[in-house]
């Protein structure tokens, strides 16, 4: 292999190609050359299984106001009103935005130029703008057709992120190595040739997801492996909120298979939930009912399942008729009925999983995180929006807004951005191949089990503190294992997996009050000593930094 084709300069490189990396590459493609790097395919990301739709508002008789009353609420105190109100404000751009590439949203019947709005939980007014129950899908097809031979734009399907280029990849006494900390690119793994690129650019988007792999049960697709927070976290950046992991209330259950999601839009239009006994348990646990914010319901389920010895409880849409069912929800209705249940008959078996990382890389609100030239957008990115709860359907908005605030920043500042320096090519000198590779299997395993049975839904200090010992051991042999081996995809998420595993404890530890998705059954109640966010910063780059608004600072 030649070095050419071992090293690529490019002006911005994205990593990620789900909604936040597609959007930021159409729009940066604009000022320079683009080079997206999209570990297994450009479209395994969580943006192609999105259902119910972007939150955006559209309707008369709804504000962005009340999108972000909606948003705060849910946020349990922790919310950003400044950044909740631009990204509510987005909203209509963002759909203008979706429309202009070719997303056919759905529209009322009889009225073609009228966008259909649904409802989902917590939210007040009808505002969620869908194509039927594959909306993700949509989008994700519009965005991969518009830069598929856009000439500014080059995709590496199936290349692995590994690490970020920062000042530790200089040599010693290199003089960059005194100034702030910056980021010139990544390592990255092409997955089918077996090699370590080394990819430099003026700035980096990172947009790798979600972490939801980290448990056992997750709606979340194989590559929401938390890769890009792990990478910022090790190259120095601030990493915050992550003890916010949120549960959705209802996947298919499916013991022994991944179930997939149920979506909320099926109770925003009148699904019922009930427990075995055929009772409607959510009655008097909110005014809200099935529609109570997803932390609300998703403990309720738990109650259920514990109390009652229950494996699953039931979602119940069999009232609603089956033609209603077969237009609004024809993915949902065509994989139930593959697994067995007509779901215009029967009741859907369902059970809560692990669904969307609240926390993530601290960005600013114009998606810069605190390394230079690395800025983040979607789901790896936290931006202030979700506090310590989502609301549904604003994960799509905040990711294309996020996507649009990033460009905007480099709009401003990228012709100051000096070239990169020249950086060493990977090094895997003095690895051999031990040949152990159950052993990984049996780590994820074990690290996915761990995370499900002490940091899921309900916590305790004592499933907190056996956790951290537990986890510790695991990091101390995947590194092992990491740095004696050559190179490999799945080596690489492991370590990655364990460290955001790592970060949801700590911060879980950090937190000793329950606050939205949060809950601690040794502190039941909120605590507003401890209404900041948490941010959590490597003590091996910056031993004396004082973050000052967080919780806790350096670990
Ligand atoms: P993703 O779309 O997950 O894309 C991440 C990309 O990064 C992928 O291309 C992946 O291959 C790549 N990647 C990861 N690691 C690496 C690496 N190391 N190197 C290279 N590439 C890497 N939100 C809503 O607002 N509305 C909904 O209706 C909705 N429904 C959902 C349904 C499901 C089943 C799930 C799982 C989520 C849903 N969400 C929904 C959440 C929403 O889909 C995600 O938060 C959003 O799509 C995230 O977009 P993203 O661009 O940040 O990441
Ligand atoms: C769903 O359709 O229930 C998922 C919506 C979301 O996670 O925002």
């Amino acid at each position: 292999m030649s070095n050419e084709h071992k090293k690529i300069d490019t002006d911005f490189l994205v990593i990620g190609s789900g909604i936040a990396g597609l959007g930021f590459a159409l729009k940066a493609a604009t000022l320079g050359k683009v080079l997206i790097v999209s570990k297994s395919g450009i479209s395994g990301g969580a943006t192609s299984l999105a259902q119910g739709g972007v939150a955006a508002v559209l309707d008369k008789n709804d504000s962005v106001e009340s999108h972000v009353e909606d948003t705060l609420n849910a946020g349990y105190g922790l919310g950003k009103s400044a950044v909740v109100r631009k990204i509510a404000g987005f909203g209509a751009e963002a759909i203008d935005e979706l429309l202009n590439i070719g997303v056919p949203f759905d529209t009322v019947p009889g009225k073609p130029d009228t966008i259909a709005l649904g409802l989902e939980g917590g939210h007040t007014k009808n505002r969620i703008v869908h194509v039927a129950d594959a909306t993700g899908r949509a989008i994700q097809n519009a965005y991969v057709e518009a830069i598929k031979s856009h000439p500014n734009i080059r995709i590496l399907p199936d290349n692995c992120a590994i690490d970020l280029l920062t000042q530790h990849h200089l040599p010693k006494g290199h003089a960059l190595r005194a100034k702030p900390l910056a980021c010139w690119g990544d390592y990255v793994l092409d997955e089918k040739k077996g090699f370590v690129r080394t990819i430099r650019a003026k700035a980096t988007l990172l947009a790798t997801g979600g972490g939801g792999r980290i448990y056992i049960h997750t709606t979340n697709p194989d590559v929401a492996t938390g890769d890009g927070v792990a990478m910022a976290y090790r190259a120095g950046a601030t990493v915050s909120n992550m003890e916010f992991f949120q549960f959705h209330p209802t996947m298919f259950f499916d013991p022994g298979r991944d179930g997939f999601l149920i979506s909320e839009a099926a109770r925003g239009e009148g699904g019922i939930l009930r427990n075995g006994a055929g009772e409607r348990f959510m009655e008097g646990i909110h005014p809200m009912k099935e529609l109570a914010p997803r932390d609300v319901v998703a403990r309720a389920i738990d109650e259920q399942l514990r109390s009652r010895g229950d494996t699953n409880v039931f979602l119940d849409l069999t009232h609603k008729g089956s033609y209603f069912i077969e237009q609004r929800f024809p993915n949902i209705y065509e994989h139930c009925l593959e697994r067995g249940v007509d779901i215009s008959k029967e009741w859907i078996p369902v059970v809560p999983a692990a669904h969307y990382m609240c926390g993530g890389v601290k960005v600013d609100k114009g998606a810069r995180t605190d390394i230079q030239n690395l800025l983040s957008a979607g789901e790896t990115a936290c931006t202030g929006m979700h506090g310590a709860n989502r609301l549904a359907s604003n994960s799509l908005l905040e990711s294309m807004a996020y996507a649009h605030f990033a460009f905007e920043t480099l709009n401003k500042y990228f012709k100051s951005i000096a070239p990169p320096p020249e950086l060493p090519d990977w090094d895997d000198s003095g690895v051999f191949d031990r040949r152990e590779w159950v052993i990984v299997r049996h780590i994820r395993n074990e690290l996915k089990r761990l995370m499900w049975d002490y940091v899921g839904i309900v916590r305790s200090d004592d499933r907190l503190e056996a956790a951290s010992r537990l986890v510790n051991f695991l990091m101390t042999q995947i590194n092992e294992f990491y740095h004696q081996n050559p190179v490999d995809k799945d080596v690489i998420e492991l370590r990655n997996m364990a460290m955001v595993a790592w970060l949801v404890i700590r911060s879980a530890l950090y937190r000793p009050e329950s606050r939205g998705l949060h809950y601690n059954s040794d502190h039941p109640g909120r605590d507003d000593n401890f209404m900041l966010d948490t941010e959590i910063r490597s003590s091996r780059f910056t031993p004396d930094i004082h973050l000052g608004e967080g919780l806790i600072g350096i670990a």
